[in-house]
Parts: C-alpha cells; structure tokens; sequence
C-alpha cells in the first residue's frame, strides 16, 4: 500500500510515537489523518481531522466512528505502561483494557471501512510482546496478547484484503520511557520505519536499532514459521 493519498487513523496522536505517525503520514501525501486523541488536539495541517477517542470508551468509539466515511490505514498506536510487580490484578486488568481491548474494539469498529477499502491495520505492539522487561510485567502481557491478536487477525483477515501488521517496537524516546537510562531511537525515526514497513508489505515490522536486530532471526525462525503453517488452516475462506 502507499500512503500517498491515503486516510489514515492514528490513536494516541497527541504526543509521542502516535504524534510522529500522523507528522510522517502527512509529509508522504496522506490526503487525510484522524488523530484520536482524548484531549483536544490542534494541527496545523488542515488534512488533520482530530477524534477525541478514548479507546477504552465504546460511545467515543462508535461517535469516531460517524465522522469517518472512508478509512485505508488504521493505526492501533494508544498505550499506557505502569511499573508494577503483578501483585495488583487491576494493574493488569488496566493494560488489556488499552493495549489489548482498545486496539481490538477499534478495528472491530473501523472494519467496515478497512474492508471496503481493502486496508491495512497497523498494531503498535512492543518488543516486550517476545520477551518480558519484568519491571513492566503487566504491560509485556498485554503486549503479548495484543500480538497474538494481531496475528490472528493477519490470517482471519487475509481473505477480505486486509493486511494486518505488526510493530515490535524497542525503546524509543517518549513520555513512556522517561527516566529510563538507556539508548532510544527517535519517534520521528520510528514513525518513518513503520511507515516503510506498510509500503513495503512487512508483516512484522521492527523500526528501530534495538528491534532491528531481531528482525531477520524472527522471519527465518521456527516460531515465524510455526504462524504460517498455524494460519494455513484458514486459507482457504480466501480461496
Ligand atoms: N516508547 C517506547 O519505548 C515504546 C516501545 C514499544 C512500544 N511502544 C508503544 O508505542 C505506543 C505509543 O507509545 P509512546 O512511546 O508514544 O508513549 P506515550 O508518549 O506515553 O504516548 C501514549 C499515547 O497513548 C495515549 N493513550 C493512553 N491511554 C489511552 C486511551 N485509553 N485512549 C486513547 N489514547 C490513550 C496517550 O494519550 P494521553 O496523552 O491522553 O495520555 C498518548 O497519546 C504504545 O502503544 C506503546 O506501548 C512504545
């Protein structure tokens, strides 16, 4: 797919990675981006469309929904990540809610569009979706199943010409990682990678130098191949 005259959904738009996405998908000629945001957003960029969109919210889901008739790239981007140590169940029930049901309520939502469209959905996953950082425990959960998600959704979705990606994120310089004494890349840096990465066709994307390396192991490993053979046994609806 090409951005190049696209629409394009990005949740959690207001800063960070999110705010990058809808920078570069403007810059490669996207003729609209709807930034959801749970705050009010200004843009100076009259194609930008702001959503106020909490995805933990069913009504603000269904209302976004109404102010957006034609749709070819969502991108499941909001985020939160807390410290914990799982010994509060709510701290985990608050991660699925935004990283794993917020993502899957909104394509749920947007499919229609996404299919008439023949689409793409864009999942900011994480690195920590392949191996736990165990200070964030309850947020590596999430990631893990939010990317179990979307690779069912891959497969389920392939015979209405929707592709579904994934971005395994590593550390990048963010809100999120503040206080984090480590190397991060860039979002704007990012932002262009994921982009690349849906031009291109990747189904797992790996944007960033800490992620990158893992990227050619994943796509030759056993476990990228155990996906493939797994997704064959609904291969045939898209015949
Ligand atoms: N930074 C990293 O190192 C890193 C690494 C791997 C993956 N990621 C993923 O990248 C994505 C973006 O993160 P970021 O690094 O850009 O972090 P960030 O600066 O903390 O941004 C998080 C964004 O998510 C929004 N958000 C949180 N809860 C929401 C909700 N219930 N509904 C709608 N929006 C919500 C925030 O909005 P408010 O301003 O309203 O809070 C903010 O716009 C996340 O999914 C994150 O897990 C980040």
């Amino acid at each position: 797919m090409t951005l190049a005259n696209s629409t394009v959904l990005v949740t959690g738009a207001n800063r960070g990675i999110g705010r990058a996405l809808v920078d570069a998908a403007l810059r490669r000629g996207a003729k609209r981006v709807y930034a959801g945001t749970r705050r009010p957003l200004d843009h100076v960029d009259e194609r930008v469309t702001p959503l106020g969109l909490d995805v933990t919210d069913a009504a603000q889901i269904r209302r976004a929904v109404e102010q957006v008739d034609a749709l070819d790239l969502l991108v499941n981007n909001a985020g939160i990540a807390l410290l914990d140590d799982l010994s509060d169940p709510a701290v985990l029930e608050q991660h699925l809610a935004v990283n794993l049901f917020g993502g899957y309520r909104m394509t749920r939502a947007f499919l229609p569009l996404l299919t008439r469209s023949r689409g793409a959905i864009v999942n900011n996953v994480s690195m920590m979706a392949l191996a736990p950082f165990p200070v964030t425990p309850a947020y590596a959960a999430s990631k893990a199943a939010a990317f179990n998600l979307t690779q069912s959704l891959r497969a389920l979705l392939a015979a209405d010409g929707v592709r579904v990606h994934a971005v395994l994120t590593g550390p990048t310089d963010t809100e999120m990682t503040r206080g984090l004494d480590i190397a991060k890349a860039s979002p704007d840096g990012v932002a262009r990678a994921i982009l690349d990465g849906v031009e291109r066709g990747d189904e797992d994307i790996f944007p960033d130098p800490v992620s990158e390396a893992l990227a050619e192991s994943w796509r030759t490993g056993a476990v990228k191949e155990l996906e493939r053979r797994l997704a064959a046994f609904v291969a045939p609806r898209a015949a």
